[in-house]
């Protein structure tokens, strides 16, 4: 599947833990009318159930096993996307210590990947969107033009962080994220990068807009008048 599947196009927002690419790509969804998916609420939900069974995380065999066992389904509510697992949202547990602690290494399992990928793609069939996460312009949608790496220091990501008020070891899960042998983050073939570390979040909007419309996101089949 290609980022532009028939008439729809997709932009793939990838980086970092707390690097500032969900506040960017919400707004950049909302100020293109787009459909905003989160790729990292579908790892979560997979994760929460997970925990919830009391399955061991590193246990690929067994997290593999739980994905026969269970509907992980992925929708659209207006225009963000939505996950529950068997029928349940999991709400504001998406982000618990438990979820934060144990999500890369459910997302390291390849069979995972390969449900949530397939998924993924589909919800291109909706409309526009923006998808935001870790491997969207390397493995999800690696056809697309439209690729933008978010990235900040660390030490930046950690504060941004603990003024969430979350715990949540961003260095120790990059970690992980980047050095798994499936899918790695990484900065994809032809993505541009943008280091927010020095900018507020205006100017990295500003930043994205600049690099999409050099790109000719205003000017694709069907765009909509340039703003
Ligand atoms: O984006 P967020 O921090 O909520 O993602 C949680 C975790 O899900 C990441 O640390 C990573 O392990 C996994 N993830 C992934 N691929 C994606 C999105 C998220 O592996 N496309």
């Amino acid at each position: 599947m290609e980022g532009k599947g028939g008439t729809h196009s997709a932009i793939a927002i990838d980086g970092p833990a707390a690097s500032g690419k969900s506040t960017v790509a919400r707004m950049l969804a909302e100020r293109l009318g787009l459909i905003m998916v989160n790729s990292g609420a579908m790892y979560r939900a997979v994760t929460w159930e997970v925990v919830r069974r009391g399955i061991d995380p590193s246990d690929r065999g067994a997290v593999a096993a739980m994905l026969d066992d269970v509907e992980i389904a992925c929708g659209i509510d207006g225009m963000h996307s939505t996950v529950t697992v068997d029928g349940r949202d999991p709400g504001a547990e998406l982000r618990s210590d438990d979820v934060n602690r144990a999500v890369s290494q459910v997302a390291a399992v390849p069979e995972v990947r390969e449900v949530l990928v397939a998924k993924q793609r589909a919800m291109l069939a909706e409309g526009d969107l923006i998808m935001e996460g870790r491997d969207i312009a390397s493995v999800v949608f690696p056809e697309t033009p439209y690729k933008l790496y978010i990235d900040a220091s660390e030490e930046v990501r950690r504060r941004r962080r603990a003024a969430e008020g979350q715990s949540d070891e961003v260095g120790h899960r990059d970690r992980l994220d980047s050095a798994r042998k499936t899918s790695p983050l990484k900065v994809a073939d032809g993505a541009v990068v943008i280091d927010t570390s020095d900018m507020d979040i205006a100017e990295v909007v500003e930043a994205a807009v600049a690099e999409l419309r050099q790109r000719g996101w205003f000017e694709r089949e069907g765009a909509e008048p340039a703003i």
